[in-house]
């Protein structure tokens, strides 16, 4: 049986919100049940951890644990609340910011994991935009080359991992990990094998208020 871990534990400064991110309120009801729904209506899922901000209550049904400095502090947390469990055991980390997950998208991820036998699964989206890298340091954004659209994806959570991949990989210094912007960037660096599963684009990242507005549409279209 699989374990899910929910980070909801940032500040969301980019929305600009009063509080959270995870606890704004999206088509009606705080941000992070979304996300609880579509992981509660998975049957492979026994447990879900939700790493949490300081001074709010776990939802119910989930077991809640102060999340960390950095979102990689916050998933190790949370997997430290999760308990032991076999080395093999699917240890699924999603962020409270994609509040449009379906059971599909877990559903999806979690199968390939155990079809694939890799380290870790990982929804993705192909990148429909043209990606040009510029210099980091030069004024002006001057343009250092155009990559090659076809074998570019935009990566999304759910990410599932073997458990032991990602305690190898949570187990990296706290600096390396707080430099992280994904779990799978970590697993790959301690020489895990990451697979994708296309995702819809839809399963989008709530980060600055167009975002909230746009989530707030799909969900009130959905219901
Ligand atoms: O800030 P950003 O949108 O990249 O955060 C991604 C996810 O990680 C969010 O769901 C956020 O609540 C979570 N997070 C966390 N602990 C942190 C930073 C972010 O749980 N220290």
């Amino acid at each position: 049986m699989a374990v899910a871990l929910l980070v909801a534990a940032g500040r969301g400064e980019r929305l600009g919100a009063d509080g959270p991110k995870a606890f704004v309120m999206l088509a009606g009801r705080p941000m992070l049940e979304w996300s609880l729904d579509a992981l509660r209506a998975v049957a492979a899922i026994e447990r879900i951890i939700v790493a949490i901000p300081e001074g709010f209550d776990a939802p119910a049904g989930t077991v809640g644990v102060a999340g960390g400095t950095e979102r990689s502090h916050s998933v190790r947390a949370a997997l430290a609340a999760a308990g032991d469990g076999p080395a093999d055991q699917p240890i699924l980390v999603h962020d409270a910011a994609r509040p449009l997950l379906t059971p599909a998208i877990v559903t999806a991820t979690l199968d390939a994991l155990a079809r694939t036998g890799a380290d870790a699964v990982v929804a993705a989206a192909p990148v429909v935009d043209t990606i040009k890298r510029v210099h980091a340091d030069a004024p002006g954004l001057h343009v250092e080359a155009t990559l090659q659209r076809h074998a570019l994806w935009a990566v999304q959570t759910p990410q599932v991992f073997r458990r032991d991949a990602l305690e190898r990989a949570l187990a990296l210094p706290d600096d390396v990990l707080a430099a992280a912007t994904d779990d799978a960037g970590i697993v790959e660096q301690t020489g895990g094998r990451v697979h994708l599963v296309e995702s819809p684009r839809e399963n989008l990242k709530v980060t600055t208020p167009v975002d909230l507005r746009l989530a707030a549409l799909i969900l009130e279209e959905r219901c």
